[in-house]
């Protein structure tokens, strides 16, 4: 087992490339199902979760070669509609594949996704929306099987809360629907803007009325497509925290600052510059002594994202101040704060509400990722920390950053990768 070492205190300078954003990449790959032809995603970063939905096409019986940053697939005939529980427990966004597959094969047969780690994820949007989309759902022993007879039927939906899971399967099953299928309170991410260009650029037509609602016309069948993969914007978020952190000053390269902005309040209360020297480049330059970060709520885009609170919250930890975050996306997404309290941080959480004491500094310690971004926080702490930390459970990080310890090795960080074993 890998571990992740880190000697904290170092300040970091230089220039960070952002790689393509995981969630836009998977639910990309999993419309290429759609196409009964070649498309190929450029900018797909290379993680965990991709090989994952690789697998997945491949077992439906796509072609599927990756080539530096191009993910190309090729899904002129598939062999099947059935994703076996092993591949579906992956990942949360193995769901995403349903709406794809009953749209182009008329049937699915899945099993409940795996990532629970937020606390409870149903998926009872995403069924009910695809029964009125004319899809006959059944569900026993944790198989989900869904059949449709001849094409689906574009509809009227309403989602109570804008979930991008969701919004994601919804586009997926009525591109190519019968009529056109008129969805409310759709999820705002950017992501999704990406995947409504990825599946224009391949035939279908959605339009939105920039404001939640999203308009699909059924058309009768895709055509392959070429798409490059937005940037990342959580990992855009992590690595200004790391700046914020170590009071560094650091150049983001690649990346899509409008997308991120929704950050930059937060940091700038507690003393950071930020500015955009071109319109994919993000300058961050840190005070020395981070001040407190205020109140961060959580909300759909264009809120502060739930994804990039742990980081925050990380690098608030030595903040001069108190800092509050409310979470209000997932029930249970505070697992992460036991581990940095092992490194001295005083936090107070009740319910979905973390209160933050900044202290002036951490201790390096041996901790542990308990998810994908509670990880990317333990790496935040670290690098602010006195002395030594040694990260363990890096196959959350794997699931979202590429190469992570390269980026920051690169501008400075003393950080490295090593086999348990050889500790
Ligand atoms: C996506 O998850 C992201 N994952 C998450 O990123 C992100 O945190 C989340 O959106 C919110 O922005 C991917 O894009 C792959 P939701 P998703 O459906 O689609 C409830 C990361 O760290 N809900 O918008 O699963 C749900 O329980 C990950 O990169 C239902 O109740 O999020 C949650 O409380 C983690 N019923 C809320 O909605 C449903 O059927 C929002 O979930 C679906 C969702």
């Amino acid at each position: 087992m890998d571990i992740i070492r880190i000697q904290g205190g170092r300040r970091l300078a230089g220039e960070i490339p952002i790689h393509g954003a995981k969630n836009s990449a998977l639910p990309l790959l999993a419309a290429t199902l759609l196409v009964p032809g070649v498309c190929y995603i450029h900018n797909c970063p290379h993680l965990s979760d991709v090989d994952a939905s690789m697998k997945i096409l491949r077992h439906l019986g796509c072609g599927v070669t990756q080539q530096e940053d191009t993910v190309t697939v090729d899904a002129t005939v598939l062999s099947g509609c059935a994703i076996p529980d092993a591949l579906m427990r992956e990942m949360r966004s193995s769901i995403v594949f349903l709406g794809a597959i009953v749209a182009r094969c008329g049937e699915a047969v899945l099993t409940y996704p795996g990532g629970c780690e937020l606390g409870p994820r149903p998926i009872d949007l995403h069924l009910s929306a695809l029964r009125r989309l004319g899809v006959t759902v059944e569900e026993q022993h944790g198989t989900i099987r869904c059949r449709v007879e001849k094409r689906l039927r574009g509809t009227e939906i309403t989602l109570p809360i804008p979930s991008v899971g969701a919004t994601e399967n919804i586009l997926l099953a009525a591109c190519t629907a019968e009529g056109t299928t008129v969805l409310h309170h759709a999820a705002r991410e950017p992501e999704i803007r990406d995947l409504c260009h990825f599946l224009n650029a391949c035939g279908a037509s959605i339009r939105s009325d920039g404001s939640g609602t999203l308009f699909i016309r059924g058309v009768s069948r895709l055509q392959g497509a070429a798409h490059r993969v937005m940037p990342d914007r959580i990992e855009t978020a992590t690595y200004l925290a790391a700046a914020a952190v170590t009071g560094s000053t650091l150049t983001l390269t690649g990346c899509s600052p409008d997308t991120t902005m929704t950050v930059f309040p937060a940091l700038e209360q507690a003393g950071c510059v930020l500015n955009t020297p071109a319109p994919d480049c993000l300058c961050v330059q840190a005070p020395a002594r981070l001040g407190k970060l205020g109140t961060v709520r959580t909300m759909p885009y264009p809120g502060f994202p739930t994804d990039a609170a742990a980081p925050l919250l990380a690098a608030a930890c030595v903040g001069e101040g108190t800092s509050v975050f409310v979470e209000n996306i997932f029930e249970n997404r505070y697992k992460y704060v036991d581990e940095l309290a092992r490194m001295g941080a005083c936090i107070q959480v009740d319910g979905r509400v973390a209160v933050v004491e900044g202290v002036p500094r951490l201790q390096g310690a041996s901790v542990a990722c308990t998810d994908l971004r509670g990880g990317a926080a333990m790496v935040i702490a670290a690098l602010a920390a006195q002395g030594r930390t040694e990260i363990t459970a890096l196959q959350h990080l794997d699931r979202g950053y590429q190469d992570l310890v390269g980026c920051l090795s690169a501008v400075g960080a003393e950080i490295c990768r090593m086999d348990e074993q050889e500790n």
